[in-house]
């Protein structure tokens, strides 16, 4: 068996009046042993620790050792290492250990959780499933590479400094602020000088550090629909109201926001999360004159945009607004690896001491230890290099993707080309719903999601949301050929003639029962059953097949007539 070292102090209960030393120490030290807290083959403290630590004498803990060694309890010798047996006369006798109690609340009230604690849901970001295709919102990770970050991991770790071991400024570890201020208006086109970058733990902090600073219960935030659900519950759990918008091809939609009484929009113009579209420039430069108008402030997430393929580069919004009105957050989840929690905040300078101040409340600051690998692995040029590399290979993926899909999927799935990110989304036809799309393909060790899970309250056409990123161009041919038998198959187990009325029906029982949580039509008006009726007859007469346009050498559906922004909202 392999023997334990005991690195921490044993914490006894305390002694009760008139017990003598001995019983207590050998009750309480059996109770350690049944109760799993010293497991087998831990190592006991010595009699040296255990007398100066509870002032006993040494002859009182020798004979509470002899006593749970002659039980079986113990084995070993004072001297050379006193050990938890391997076998506890307990499990010979089948006693099961002690298990963690329930809490139980003997009359007395449960203790009462606020009201954000029980707003809040947990987001669903990570999930321990394998990598297949078409795993969507990972990149590469056997591309990562390591070898190199445990060698800067390491050199920064000899080298860190007792000034460093005490930590840093709540808005980061200023010489990565530079570099990603350098790096954000080199490749961006991001205005910002390093004190308005604030190191934060992905855009899932941004979003959160943001609504507790901009948001009082009751405020209105206009979010994408379809659109990300982890922004969406960070904003509810602030009891923000939540107005779905519609998008179109040229990104969110204008003239479906209120003129007022707006605090904030959420939007990525980068890469629209689920679609994949890229907001045009004079869509954003509509959006920014809609915000300055409105007294709104925009949340602009740029969460996977250092990857485009095609199209020209596009500025950030941060970079073509002069009135301070965009709050710009990146992600290094996407360019490195999701585990690392490191993002980056571009921050309004009057705003900046504001978050600086909530950071010191919430999280403090980043762990510098991870911020000093990062800063190391950008300034020497290892970034770039990375994210070119990886540029060249998801293109390739990409393109493999469309053309495999363009080949097998004929007639079953129409695959968006798009110009940046890690996913694009593909359109059912037949009158197949992404549901049943995305159940018979996981049949087929095939992940797809359709996209109506990104929507509330209002409908998308039949889609699915498709990674092309995370795998290999040999993952993704076998992803298609089985995604084609998959929905081919899904096809057939469709009734006769049902193309029509199966459109429909989705539509309805989507528009009916997408009345989840409290978002609400960009109008601010409940949908009404007449207008369900016509929603659902103008998605009926929408066929996306019927207005194509050409973009890149890839065809893909029109948005524009098919998300129009009817939400539906029954608080
Ligand atoms: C739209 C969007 N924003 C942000 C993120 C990244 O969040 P984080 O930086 O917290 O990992 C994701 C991850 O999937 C995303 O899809």
């Amino acid at each position: 068996m392999t023997k334990l070292a005991t690195a921490f102090e044993l914490a006894l209960p305390s002694r009760k009046p008139k017990v003598p030393a001995f019983r207590w120490l050998y009750a309480s030290l059996r109770a350690e042993i049944l109760e799993g807290r010293l497991r087998p083959g831990a190592r006991l403290p010595s009699t040296r620790d255990l007398a100066s630590q509870y002032e006993l004498a040494r002859g009182t803990i020798v004979s509470a050792f002899e006593q749970l060694k002659s039980e079986g309890y113990v084995e070993g010798s004072v001297g050379s290492g006193t050990y938890v047996s391997k076998v506890l006369p307990e499990k010979l006798l089948h006693v099961a250990p002690a298990q963690v109690a329930e809490p139980v609340w003997h009359g007395k009230r449960r203790p009462v959780i606020s009201d954000y604690g029980q707003r809040a849901s947990p987001f669903a970001g990570y999930e321990n499933r394998p990598t297949r295709a078409f795993r969507a919102n990972l990149p590469a990770l056997d591309l990562f590479p390591t070898t190199l970050w445990t060698k800067i991991t390491l050199r920064c770790l000899r080298r860190i400094s007792r000034r460093q071991l005490m930590g840093c400024d709540p808005l980061g570890y200023l010489p990565l602020r530079q570099a990603v201020a350098e790096y954000l208006s080199r490749s961006r086109g991001v205005r910002c000088a390093a004190e308005q970058v604030a190191i934060v733990s992905g855009v899932q902090e941004a979003l959160d550090l943001t609504a507790r600073l901009l948001l009082n219960p009751g405020d209105r935030v206009c979010v994408e629909n379809p659109g990300y659900p982890g922004a969406v519950l960070a904003f509810r759990a602030f009891c923000a109201r939540i107005l779905a918008v519609g998008v179109d091809d040229e990104g969110i939609e204008i003239r479906q926001l209120p003129a007022q009484g707006v605090r904030l929009i959420y939007v990525t113009p980068g890469h629209q999360f689920p679609l994949g579209t890229t907001m045009s420039l004079a869509r954003r430069l509509e959006l920014l004159e809609w915000a300055r108008k409105s007294g709104a402030l925009i949340f602009e997430d740029d969460y996977d945009s250092e990857y485009r393929y095609s199209g020209r580069p596009i500025p950030a919004l941060q970079g073509l607004d002069s009135s301070g009105l965009v709050l710009y957050a990146g992600s290094f989840s996407k360019v490195l690896f999701p585990a690392l929690r490191l993002g980056y905040m571009v921050i309004p300078s009057d705003l900046s001491h504001h978050f600086e101040a909530i950071q010191s409340l919430t999280c403090r600051h980043a762990p510098l230890l991870e911020q000093l690998v990062l800063t190391d692995f950008i300034t020497e040029g290892h970034f770039g290099r990375h994210l070119r590399r990886m540029r060249e290979v998801y293109a390739e993926r990409l393109s493999v993707l469309l053309e495999e899909g363009h080949l097998r999927l004929r007639g079953l799935l129409e695959i968006s080309g798009v110009e940046a990110g890690l996913q694009t989304a593909g359109w059912l036809s037949g009158g197949i719903d992404a549901e049943s799309a995305a159940v018979a393909a996981a049949k087929r060790n095939v992940d797809v999601t359709p996209l109506d899970r990104y929507s509330q309250g209002r409908v998308v056409p039949e889609g699915l949301q498709l990674g092309f990123a995370a795998v290999d161009a040999k993952e993704i041919r076998r992803g298609v050929r089985e995604l084609a038998i998959a929905l081919e198959g899904a096809r057939k187990a469709l009734p006769r003639n049902s193309q029509k009325s199966q459109r429909q029906n989705t539509v309805l029982s989507k528009t009916t029962g997408g009345r989840r949580g409290s978002w609400e039509s960009a109008s601010g008006k409940a949908v009404a059953l007449g207008e369900e009726c016509r929603e659902r007859e103008l998605l009926a007469r929408a066929d996306p097949r019927k207005d194509r346009r050409y973009a890149g050498g890839v065809t893909r559906p029109t948005l524009r007539h098919l998300l129009h922004g009817s939400g539906a909202q029954v608080p």
